[in-house]
């Protein structure tokens, strides 16, 4: 039978657009309460290392899989306190992954009619969950000057002239963004380490989890230093654009809330290192994570000698279980990345002070 989405509103009896973690209680009030609070673990193999305290933010243990739970649903819902939006409203977003598995669950529970825009990368397992959540897919096909991001974008603002109460989130300059994570990422990590944080590593694309967490730590006048991890073929901090696979990692243009932004220390990862390092949390950790936290764990990897005696954090957005048919296969890396598997399995298992690892990662 057809499903339909007739569920009445809660928004009127909402909260005010504060922490994702609002219930203190055992038993959380409705799906997005049950946002945030996810786990910080140690990982003790990891590393070479046993002296780099290193732990990790679970963010896929939130309900829609991802960080980006936050946003989704702290954009949505100061939209609707300030009275940008209403019952009427039809929420367009330009979004592949993440962010729109996020906007998609959030705009369900309060009742919102979402339009979500993807081009033909779109993994077809995001696009599933966005229509079990009740979204509408505007698929764009053709690229606009070469560019599927534009075609994608015009398509945004095509919708937002033509549907009657359309309103754009637009994660890529909504400071709700970064908000979220100021209010809730950041403050259960610093919470739980007592502000004892050395380092903190985080992915960046439109910098919203990294510009959160980087104010908090600011305000409270923590010594934490805040690396942004970026993609080699981003230009996100300067540079030129190349090719490149790891969705949610980095940024063919600057986006508006990543200008002018500076962070203790910016470093950047291949494809190739991503894959590793999702392959060597699977292994020694027995922990499945996406593309971009296996690029920030190879970061602090390749780092590790001089954060001898230091606490790191690494936040890693999202699960490996939507990687499976990239990341994951073997095939698509020989393909796609041109690396055997032989040749991944022995950058995953290589010590970091061997001297190939040392040449592989200048
Ligand atoms: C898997 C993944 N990692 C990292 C990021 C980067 O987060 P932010 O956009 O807050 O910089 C995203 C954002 O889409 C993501 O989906």
């Amino acid at each position: 039978m057809l499903q339909t989405y007739e569920t009445p509103s809660v928004s009127a009896s909402l909260p005010p657009p504060t922490d994702a973690c609002a219930s203190t209680d055992a038993c959380a009030e409705g799906i997005l309460d049950a946002i945030g609070k996810t786990p910080l673990i140690r990982l003790r193999h990891y590393l070479d290392h046993p002296q780099v305290d290193l732990l990790v933010k679970l963010e896929a243990a939130n309900p829609g899989g991802s960080a980006k739970d936050r946003p989704a649903r702290q954009m949505i819902e100061q939209a609707l306190q300030r009275g940008r939006i209403d019952q009427s409203s039809t929420i367009v977003e330009s979004s592949s992954g993440n962010m729109g598995i996020g906007l998609a669950q959030v705009c369900r529970y309060h009742g919102l009619r979402f339009h979500c825009v993807v081009d033909p990368n779109a993994q077809a397992q995001n696009v599933a969950i966005m229509r079990a959540l009740g979204a509408e897919i505007d698929r764009v096909d053709q690229p606009v000057n070469g560019d599927f991001l534009t075609a994608r974008l015009q398509r945004v603002q095509h919708l937002l002239d033509a549907l009657p109460g359309a309103y754009w989130p637009n994660q890529y300059a909504n400071k709700a963004n970064p908000r979220s994570h100021f209010l809730g990422t950041i403050q259960e990590i610093d919470a739980a380490l007592d502000g004892q944080i050395d380092y903190l590593f985080v992915a960046t694309s439109s910098t919203g989890t990294a510009r959160g967490c980087r104010d908090y730590l600011r305000r409270r006048g923590r010594h934490t230093r805040v690396v942004a991890v970026d993609a080699v073929g981003s230009v996100l901090f300067g540079g030129t654009a190349g090719r490149r696979f790891i969705p949610g990692l980095g940024a063919g243009r600057v986006p508006h809330l990543a200008r002018n932004q500076h962070f203790d220390q910016v470093c950047r990862v291949s494809d190739l290192d991503c894959v590793v390092g999702c392959r060597r949390a699977a292994q020694r950790e027995a922990v499945l994570v996406g593309g971009s936290a296996g690029g920030v764990l190879e970061t602090i990897r390749r780092q590790q000698d001089e954060l001898v005696g230091k606490t790191c954090v690494a936040i890693l957005h999202d699960s490996g279980t939507r990687y499976l048919e990239t990341v994951f296969d073997d095939q698509w890396v020989q393909q796609r990345l041109d690396c055997s598997a032989a040749e991944l399995q022995r950058r995953v298992a290589e010590p970091t002070g061997s001297p190939s690892f040392a040449e592989d990662n200048q």
